[in-house]
């Protein structure tokens, strides 16, 4: 097995040699690979994951473009999926936060031996590969998409990866960052390609993948977190409703409590790429942020760029 493996890494080297190169926001360089621009570690994790990752039929994805919500949406599906474990006084969240709530598929199956059989089902996983990376028995399972306004994607993550940049390379500037984000190269971007993915997805199958939006969580977080639980088979029954379930549910995933707890203000989770302060994913939360950062001209750019992409698609951001 050993010696498998190191083939495998030997041919993940020779790989990543005849692939496109851009520039990296965290690391130096990102590389095309199959339509889409990575950090080559995550290169690797994606061949571990089609050689490797065995996925059952009950298994619900949550996949997103990074600075999307995947943090938020960890808490939401957790929180459903376990509601009748924990007390919302005593629930695992406070003490623990979202991060450490299930792995992220792409970087922490980082090894073939990596077992998560014994994870009770529905297992839950997160991943930020588009939807046609993904090997085929994870795209016949459930999967929860959440996509955001680009420009809030953008200045949410010019603002993260400046902080997990690595520590020799200068701050990016938000020109560079902007130039990139426009033609595509960012950390599994093009973003329209991704989000077209698996907008495309959900069509064709509406049953196995829901779409949601940042925005729409943000301003009826209720009537999603419904739709949300439905679709993982989860639906709150109308003792629940005229409990208030839904309601503390939504208020113990909200920024304003999740941001407050110790765990998110002073702890780190090691996401085996990168180990990352949990208080990096909690910047602001708010819709719209990007009217403080940028032009009325980078504004335009970015509009237009997304109404070319999206053209005929019947998604509108
Ligand atoms: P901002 O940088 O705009 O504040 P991800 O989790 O995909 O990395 O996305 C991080 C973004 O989601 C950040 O956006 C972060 O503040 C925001 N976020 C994190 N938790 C949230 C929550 N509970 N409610 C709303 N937004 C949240």
């Amino acid at each position: 097995r050993d010696a498998l493996f190191e083939k495998f890494c030997k041919e993940h080297k020779e790989l990543i040699k005849t692939l496109p190169i851009g520039n990296g926001w965290r690391v130096q360089h990102l590389y095309n690979y199959n339509g889409f621009w990575l950090d080559p570690l995550y290169i690797k994790s994606n061949l571990l994951l089609h050689t490797y990752f065995r996925s059952q039929s009950s298994d619900i994805f949550l996949a997103s473009f990074m600075k999307s919500g995947t943090t938020w949406l960890k808490a939401l599906m957790f929180s459903i999926i376990n509601r009748h474990r924990y007390t919302i006084s005593d629930h695992y969240l406070l003490q623990h936060g979202p991060q450490s709530t299930f792995p992220h598929i792409d970087s922490e199956f980082d090894r073939p031996t990596i077992d998560f059989s014994h994870f009770p089902p529905p297992r839950l996983f997160a991943t930020h590969f588009s939807q046609t990376l993904l090997p085929p028995s994870m795209t016949s399972c459930k999967l929860v998409y959440v996509c955001r306004d680009p420009k809030d994607v953008l200045i949410s993550k010019w603002h993260f990866m400046n902080q997990i940049r690595l520590k020799d390379r200068p701050p990016l500037s938000l020109d560079e960052a902007f130039e990139l984000f426009c033609q595509g190269v960012s950390d599994f971007g093009p973003f329209w390609e991704h989000v077209l993915s698996y907008w495309r997805a959900s069509l064709d199958s509406p049953d196995k993948v829901l779409f949601l939006k940042y925005e729409e969580v943000k301003k009826q977080p209720e009537v999603e977190l419904r739709k949300l639980a439905a679709f993982m088979g989860q639906s709150f029954t109308t003792e629940e409703n005229e409990n208030g379930v839904v309601e503390e549910i939504v208020k113990l995933c909200s920024f304003e409590n999740l941001s407050n707890l110790e765990v998110n203000k002073n702890g780190v989770n090691d996401f085996k790429v990168v180990e990352v302060e949990n208080r990096l994913f909690f910047r602001k939360g708010e819709i719209g942020d990007w009217k403080n950062y940028l032009s009325e001209e980078m504004k335009e750019r970015i509009d237009k760029i997304t109404d070319e992409k999206f053209k005929g698609s019947g998604l509108i951001l």
